[in-house]
């Protein structure tokens, strides 16, 4: 395993198009340029509303889903560049938990039978070996031997998402992308999964990419964010800074709708509307038609990122290391590059 604070997963300028629907159709931009690093055993929280390109980002990582452009570097491999096995190799790295756990698990498979899966798959140690691996990946999520033998339709939902979870990290992964795994569950049982993946990272080192239109949890799981809106990541940083101090308007927007309200800062307009659709993205700034904030300039210029804290002056300013990597996208904030 690599040491803590190097550069696991390296993504850069991803563009992932659906081809166009029938003849007169255009392709639709799914994920327009998007970067961002996730470094060894940390946890990066991916959120947006629906739509806004969160799935076929993580799809397009795993290589589910084919990109048009750009990089996904794995441990500094091109992943695009890999042959077969060493593709292989990196797959058995890189784990993906889906958000529907009764969809992603085969009724006709026992539980032993759906953690053996990937053990027989990617050929780890010695095939006698393998039903120990999946016993003691069970117990790490912190499920009973006996459920072993039973299937996925016979658990509840929050013992489904730990079976998804053991069979994402039985094959002892660097990273798990988990795409909203916890949006089926209520709140006390996501609670119990979050602490959960906070074991994980704390013990075996797992770092993940978690997927979510939840914001509590993101604050709870998260060492940095990234707030994606019609396919492009607009702010990203480390998570207090972020939370601390919104810098874009649709983040500000976002937390203003979270129940518990920062009483430290006065809740801007709430989000309204839908966002547009991806088939005909707006010029300039992608958020201008919600913006309460919108000036001039923001329906024709698209803003580029700039780093938020340069305006407070020495490096060695307490605040400016505080929002340190923090950066958006927004016209507000072009004076500070
Ligand atoms: N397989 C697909 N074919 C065509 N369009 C798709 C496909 N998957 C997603 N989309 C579209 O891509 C956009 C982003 O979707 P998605 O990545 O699922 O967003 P999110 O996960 O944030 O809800 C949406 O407009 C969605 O309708
Ligand atoms: S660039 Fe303009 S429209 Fe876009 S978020 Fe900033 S202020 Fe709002
Ligand atoms: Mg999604």
């Amino acid at each position: 395993m690599t040491p803590h604070g190097q550069m696991l997963l390296e993504v850069r300028d991803l563009v992932v198009s659906y081809p166009a629907r029938g003849s007169a159709g255009k392709p639709l931009a799914a994920v327009r340029s998007v970067s961002l690093n996730i470094e060894n055993g940390s946890i990066f929280g991916l959120v947006g509303e629906s739509g806004s390109g969160k799935s076929s980002l993580a799809h397009a990582i795993i290589q589910l889903t084919p990109y048009r452009s750009g990089q996904v570097l794995f441990r500094g491999q091109d992943l695009a560049s890999l042959k077969k096995p060493q593709l292989g190799a990196a797959r058995r790295q890189m784990q993906f938990v889906f958000q529907d756990s009764l969809a992603a698990l085969s009724p006709r498979r026992s539980i032993e039978q759906t953690l053996l899966e990937p053990l027989n798959h990617f050929r780890v140690g010695a095939p006698a070996s393998r039903a120990k691996k999946a016993a003691a990946a069970l117990e790490t999520v912190e499920l009973d031997a006996d459920m072993l033998h039973r299937y996925p339709q016979e658990l509840s939902g929050g013992q489904r998402q730990r079976v998804a979870l053991a069979r994402a990290l039985v094959t002892e992964p660097e990273l798990i992308i988990a795409d909203e795994p916890l949006s089926s569950l209520d709140a006390p049982v996501q609670a119990r999964i979050v602490d959960l993946m906070l074991k994980l990272r704390a013990e075996l080192g797992i770092a993940f990419l978690f997927v979510s239109h939840d914001l509590s949890t993101v604050r709870r799981l998260a060492d940095k964010v990234g707030v994606m809106y019609l396919g492009k990541i607009v702010e990203s940083g480390k998570t207090e800074s972020l939370f601390q101090q919104p810098a874009h308007p649709y983040t500000k927007s976002l937390l203003a709708a979270v129940p518990v309200a920062d009483p430290a800062h006065p809740a801007p307009s709430v989000l309204t509307g839908e966002p547009p659709s991806p088939l005909t993205p707006p010029a300039g700034c992608v958020f201008h038609m919600r913006c309460p904030e919108k000036m001039e300039r923001c329906p024709s210029i698209e803003p580029i990122e700039v780093a938020v804290g340069k305006q407070y002056g020495a490096p060695e300013n307490e605040r400016e290391l505080k929002t340190a990597g923090h950066r958006v996208r927004c016209h507000l904030w072009d004076d500070t590059k």
